[in-house]
């Protein structure tokens, strides 16, 4: 008989159908395979999505989705030809698994780029997620993780977000001597991480957010020698550089933001979305102003989404990067922690929360 492990579960499209229930685990490992105990499990807007039930698909023939795709495990056995893992690695799973079609880019790895449509996510899309005890994974589907980092490897996958965003920008920004100035639009976990990732390469950030000066996300800030503003208090087109920022990374989906955001890039500057939101919001914009400048000023705004193992590699390699650079800091950006059977109140958050985290072993 297979074991069973503690999972949390949700009916994707029914509002608040997330319970806590057990799911087998297989546990006969075909070679390539590990079997992994889930560490830790961050919790983001997403998760909330599903929750919702404004998001999120069941696995083929399942009424029920295992939530949960920031994960961070360890390895407790690892099956033939798995030879780069041993018993105790610590590993980051990759969220986005290839169409099925095996599309251009699914075929090359860069199922962020999936053409079908047909990707999976775990925890998201037709894949089961990591909000469980243990899991079996082909060794394939996984990144190693430095032991160093410890449980702070869990912060891989909202940084793979912003690695990707962060590398489609610097395709467009190709001025000579530049970018030397970022802006980052939401201090919550991916902008915090943009913050720290434009901080790493040597910019002049600036993060935005509607808290106030000395509230713990704009201390963070100011810690990695960035600037923070309140931008209830001060618009931050009047706190910024004065001419306009060369990168900006939008991490809060907020329309009105997005265009206040175009609308400050310097000359040659990229946004860069990020943020999902569901809904509608209409706005009155100059398109032809926007569009002049644009064109005027060879400015970009792109989308990103999802990352491939290539981020996740670099995201592995830039935590551990930020660690030596801004010691401490990313043990504040984990602000609360709960255990499996405490998932509800791992949904509720705080303005000056920034990571959630669910601790499993
Ligand atoms: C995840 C991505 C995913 C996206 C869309 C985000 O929350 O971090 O990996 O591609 O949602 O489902």
């Amino acid at each position: 008989m297979m074991p069973n492990t503690d999972a949390i579960l949700v009916t994707p499209g029914e509002k608040n159908s997330f319970r806590q229930g057990s799911v087998p685990v297989v546990d006969d490992l075909r070679p390539g395979d590990l079997l992994l105990e889930v560490v830790a499990v961050g919790i983001c807007g997403t998760d909330a999505e599903i929750c919702e039930g404004l998001y999120g698909q069941a696995p083929a023939g399942h009424e029920a989705l295992v939530l949960g795709h920031e994960s961070l495990c360890r390895v407790v056995r690892a099956g033939a030809d798995t030879a780069r893992f041993k018993a105790g690695d610590l590993v980051v799973p990759i969220v986005r698994r290839p169409c099925p079609e095996r599309c251009p880019a699914c075929a090359v790895g860069r199922w962020d780029e999936c053409m079908t449509g047909h990707y999976q996510e775990h925890g998201i899309k037709a894949l089961d997620g990591f909000l469980r005890g243990r899991l079996v994974l082909e060794a394939d589907a996984v990144v190693p993780a430095p032991a160093a980092l410890g449980e702070l490897g869990v912060l891989t996958e909202p940084l793979t977000i912003v690695e990707k965003a962060l590398e489609r920008a610097l395709q467009i920004h190709t001025a000579p001597g530049h970018p030397q100035t970022g802006l980052v639009t939401g201090a919550g976990p991916v902008g915090i991480l943009a913050a720290l990732l434009l901080r790493s390469r040597g910019l002049d950030v600036y993060v935005v957010d509607r808290r106030p000066a000395d509230s713990p996300k704009a201390r963070l800030v100011e810690r990695m020698g960035g600037h923070y503003v309140d931008d209830s208090q001060t618009p931050f087109e009047k706190a910024g550089p004065p001419g306009g920022f060369d990168i900006g990374l939008e991490a809060t989906g907020y329309a009105p933001l997005v265009f206040r955001a175009l609308s400050a890039l310097a000359q040659n500057g990229v946004l860069a979305l990020t943020g999902v939101t569901g809904g509608h919001h209409t706005l009155e914009v100059d398109v032809n102003l926007m569009n002049s400048t644009m064109v005027l000023e060879n400015q970009a705004m792109v989308g990103s989404v999802n990352a491939a193992r290539a981020h996740y590699e670099r995201a592995v390699q830039d935590l551990a990067g930020f660690q030596l650079q801004f010691p401490g800091l990313l043990e504040q950006v984990i602000t609360a922690r709960h255990p499996l059977a405490e998932f509800e109140q791992a949904l509720q958050k705080d303005p000056d929360d920034i990571k959630t985290i669910v601790t499993l072993g």
